[in-house]
């Protein structure tokens, strides 16, 4: 048996200041998206924007549902909206970002696992790493290069033609 380590790589911005305007843009986008969050049942408000390649932002926020797995997260709203209207178009950053009603949120938000792998399986449908700016009302902003700092081992596609 060997124990291995596996080395993940973030850059963590102390405000808003320290983010580059095109940054900056984005997550102001994702937190007016958060506003329009449907999200009567955790009264948790999460948006996100994403820049494509191509220029477009796209936004989404998390769509609630009494039947509770009916619903949907902001990123996954956002992403799949892109890849319906921008097929083509592979996604440069993504940002995302939260607020309760309940309580402030101080920590970036973390993305649930199948936002993860919505996120992983257009960098591989694109063949190009998607930058993820994660914050939360106040506090650090945390920024990853690529999904493989969030979610290592991934499933990918390969996966499937093994054997
Ligand atoms: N949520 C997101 O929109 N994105 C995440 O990455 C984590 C969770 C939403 C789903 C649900 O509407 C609410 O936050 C509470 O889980």
């Amino acid at each position: 048996m060997k124990k291995r380590e596996l080395k993940i790589t973030y850059a963590e911005f102390a405000t808003d200041s320290e983010l580059k305007e095109s940054d900056l843009e984005l997550l102001n986008r994702a937190r007016s998206a958060a506003e329009r969050a449907y999200a009567p049942y955790s009264n948790f408000y999460v948006g996100a924007a994403l820049r494509l390649k191509n220029g477009e932002i796209i936004t989404g926020n998390n769509q609630e549902n009494v039947a509770y797995p009916s619903g949907l997260c902001a990123e996954r709203v956002a992403i799949y909206a892109a890849g319906a209207r921008y097929p083509d178009s592979a996604i440069d950053t993504i940002a995302v970002t939260c607020k309760s009603k309940a309580f402030e949120v101080n920590e970036p938000l973390s993305p649930c696992g199948a936002c993860r792998q919505a996120i992983a399986e257009y960098e591989m449908r694109h063949k190009t790493n998607i930058r993820i700016l994660l914050a939360g009302e106040k506090g650090i902003i945390r920024m990853v290069e690529s999904i493989s700092d969030l979610l290592p081992f991934m499933f990918k596609a390969e996966e499937l033609k093994k054997g």
